[in-house]
């Protein structure tokens, strides 16, 4: 495929007194149908679906300055992160094609959570997207020092943000994206993700995502790690027609508004997700005896008062509850009363669909 993104207008020299600071923040998000399993170069086996969350997000400012050669360091909440910046570097080592203009430029990034670090929530989708929609303000305001502006694009700063971890691909879009081909949706695609904000029925673009911490240790199996374990999965083909089809009938229910549909594919996704996990080789279990005390009291407590509250999991202990916010009250009291307990110093973080990344400075 001819890549439209490599610019024309980047080849030439930066200019010698080249030099600013750039800042942009960028949400994680939660997947329904899940991304699990890839191929090529980090493209995913099915579509996901996602939304994007408000609160658990990344604050990004990288400063620049010409150079002779690329110059890099990296600093996470403060203190110089050499391990994080190595992945930000190789992702701009193998994409250098993209941004000629970088090896003449010395970066300094600095890079904070909002979420505590030992929350067990994954930042690389927000962390990710943050750092390339940076890059992409530089790329701008470097295109304007020459006269040729350029704008800011969000299919391409999916484009490069899924380079950089796929599920990141999703976090550029305000609050929700499709993210791989389908025939469900016209313009989807495998490259980037495709907003879903003009899509969906209203009751889904204010939905809270209550994540209640069960666990804040890092995963003891890395997402790349767990991607990699479907090559050999005796469930993968089953898996990727599953997910399929379920993007078609979720699709179908986020327009509208059926949350009957909604809460069979969510859940059913958050299980299949585990399952498959634990049926690769090597098995790993990821949820905890608390997640499932929180699942089965999800279940009854939707049972006893039809209040239409659901839950999914991502690579890891923590449960995500979903619920309108019309319910937000109820269920709020519903955390408070039977669910804090199951969770680390009783704690939970009250996140809800959010507008996308926004620029800082
Ligand atoms: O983006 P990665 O490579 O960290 O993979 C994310 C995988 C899941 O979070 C489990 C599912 C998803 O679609 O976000």
């Amino acid at each position: 495929m001819k890549n439209i993104w490599i610019s024309e207008a980047f080849k030439g020299v930066v200019p010698n007194d080249y030099q600013g600071k750039v800042g942009w923040r960028s949400p994680s998000n939660i997947a329904l149908v899940k991304y699990w399993g890839k191929k090529g170069k980090q493209l995913p086996q099915n579509p996901s679906i996602s939304f994007t969350l408000s609160e658990c997000r990344t604050e990004t400012f990288v400063e620049y300055e010409k150079a002779d050669r690329f110059g890099f360091s990296f600093f996470f909440e403060g203190k110089e992160n050499p391990a994080f910046g190595a992945k930000i570097e190789k992702f701009l080592h193998d994409n250098q094609v993209y941004f000629p203009f970088i090896n003449q430029l010395h970066l300094k990034v600095e890079s904070r959570n909002s979420f505590p670090h030992s929350s067990g929530i994954a930042s690389s989708a927000s962390s990710m997207s943050a750092f390339v929609m940076c890059l992409l303000e530089l790329e701008r305001s470097l295109s304007l020092s020459k006269g040729r502006p350029i704008d800011m694009d969000l299919r391409k700063a999916s484009y490069f943000s899924r380079l950089a971890s796929g599920s990141a691909a999703r976090s550029v879009f305000p609050k929700m994206a499709l993210w791989g081909k389908t025939e469900a949706y016209e313009g989807s695609s495998d490259e980037y993700a495709v907003s879903l904000s003009e899509y969906i029925h209203p009751v889904f673009k204010t939905y809270h995502d209550s994540i209640l911490i069960v666990s804040g240790e890092t995963k003891s199996v890395s997402s790349r790690a767990g991607h990699a374990l479907m090559e050999e999965n005796p469930y993968a083909s089953a898996r990727y027609t599953q997910a399929n089809e379920n993007i078609k009938n979720l699709l179908a229910s986020l327009k509208s508004g059926d949350l009957d549909t909604f809460i069979n594919i969510t859940e059913s996704e958050a299980l299949q997700l585990h399952a498959l996990m634990m049926c690769s080789n090597p098995s790993f279990i990821l949820m905890k005896p608390n997640t499932l005390s929180i699942l089965n009291e999800i279940r009854a407590f939707r049972n006893e008062t039809q209040i239409p509250l659901c839950f999914t999991l991502d690579a890891g202990p923590n449960v995500h509850l979903l619920y309108p916010e019309s319910e937000a009250e109820k269920v709020e009291h519903f955390i408070k009363e039977n669910l804090a307990s199951y969770c680390v110093d009783n704690k939970w973080i009250a996140d809800y669909v959010g507008d996308g990344p926004k620029k800082l400075l």
